[in-house]
């Protein structure tokens, strides 16, 4: 359509949400559909949290708040970086959003002209490319296979960097893999960016409650001191927090940049939700206690799945560090014929012909760069979990 923007035709809409789409669509038709396609924990948000929202009503906190973030809030940010990160940040040098989606997008609005690289590891979140292609930049994505743990090696970071790099977008735990970069593994990425000084590092920390067998979460400007003048460290209270539609994500960096994001969401959104502030301080300051809880069922179907899904043929599922994806591979079916005669012929045939024979849903391992996989979310009932692999196994088994 000649009136959009030409910027329009190089971006799609995010396919998970569209998988969804499509599952829910299939659901009320009456199809015995199980999601495993969404993003976001099947948890409530804790009690102290929601309370502390609806306190917010009943006391009015109901007007306009500071374009980024009320001072209170930026305070619990500041503090929740020192506890749980080692990062100095004083409340000048944060912005608070609607969503980490929104300080993502904020930061590469700001910073990005016509051409600048972006360098990706993939697998990636679906919505990075598509932001760095919508602010006419260039999206620059890295092969981490699986032989690889899904992490990015220090040498196809040396090899992806031109004089054109503007950020690397680092996201641990990762979204889709689950893969999460050890202590060394950030060392061995600080090395190569302290050699290239022009290059910035956005690190993308929304999963990092939400790791398990004693897995120790490090961000990298504590690991590499050096690099905090360079380093946007983005977070949220989203996935940990279980507060997915309250729309609070944040991030600590340097000064002006954290200036330059609020000018761009003083002009267009301007404050995250008043009420959402409110209980992201009850959040970021009351107790943390649920959050192992919520580890412990999340690790406990992790590993229902990755023994489930291995059992079947032609799958081979690593057991991720966090988040709660596994991403297993499918290389095993690709080719093979369907009971109604139709090839196989990749991860987004083999998506959805599960869809169609036994309705389970999950994504594409194309839609997140690295093919053939598929993203299984197990942020949801173990009972629903074991009766989805039951039917991927059963699915597997009717291919010839
Ligand atoms: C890696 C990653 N970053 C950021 C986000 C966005 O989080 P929010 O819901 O706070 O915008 C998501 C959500 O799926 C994610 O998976």
């Amino acid at each position: 359509m000649p009136f959009l923007a030409d910027r329009l035709a190089r971006v799609k809409p995010s396919p998970t949400m569209a998988i969804t789409a499509l599952a829910t669509e299939l659901a009320a038709a009456g199809r015995d559909v199980i999601a495993l396609s969404q993003g976001e924990p099947d948890f409530d948000t804790p009690p102290n949290v929601r309370e502390a929202g609806i306190a917010a009503i009943d006391r009015g906190d109901t007007r306009y708040t500071v374009f980024d973030g009320r001072i209170e809030l930026k305070r619990a940010i500041c503090g929740k970086f020192k506890r749980e990160n080692g990062l100095d940040y004083e409340p000048s040098q944060i912005s608070v959003s609607s969503g980490g989606k929104q300080v993502l997008y904020n930061a590469l609005v700001a910073t990005i002209n016509p051409g600048d690289e972006v360098v990706i590891p993939a697998p990636f979140w679906v919505s990075y490319p598509d932001m760095v292609l919508l602010c006419d930049g260039t999206p620059v994505p890295v092969s981490c296979p699986q032989n690889n743990g899904f992490k990015m090696r220090p040498e196809d970071l040396e090899a992806a960097i031109t004089p054109k790099t503007k950020w690397l977008i680092l996201n641990s735990p990762s979204n889709p893999s689950g893969a999460a970069y050890t202590e060394a593994d950030l060392r061995a990425v600080a090395d190569v960016l302290l050699r290239h000084p022009h290059v910035w590092v956005m690190t993308d920390d929304m999963y990092e409650h939400l790791v398990y067998d004693d897995f120790t979460f490090k961000t990298i400007a504590q690991v590499e001191p050096r690099l905090y003048e360079r380093t946007l460290t983005v977070n949220g209270c989203s996935k940990a927090y279980c507060m997915t539609g309250w729309r609070i994500g944040y991030a600590g960096g340097p000064k002006a940049l954290i200036k330059a994001m609020g000018a761009i969401q003083s002009q267009s959104t301007a404050n995250p939700c008043s009420i959402s502030q409110a209980a992201a301080i009850e959040a970021l300051n009351g107790p943390q206690d649920f959050i192992p809880r919520n580890n412990a069922v999340f690790k406990e179907r992790r590993d229902l799945v990755v023994d489930m899904l291995n059992r079947v043929p032609g799958l081979h599922c690593p057991t991720p560090e966090g988040a709660f994806y596994v991403y297993p591979s499918c290389a095993g079916v690709i080719g093979a014929k369907t009971p109604s005669g139709a090839t196989i012929a990749n991860d987004e045939d083999f998506v959805r012909y599960l869809l169609e024979a036994e309705g389970v849903a999950v994504v594409h391992g194309e839609a997140f760069g690295l093919a053939p996989h598929f993203r299984v979310s197990y942020a949801t009932s173990t009972e629903a979990l074991r009766e989805a692999c039951r039917r991927i196994d059963r699915a597997c088994r009717a291919l010839s």
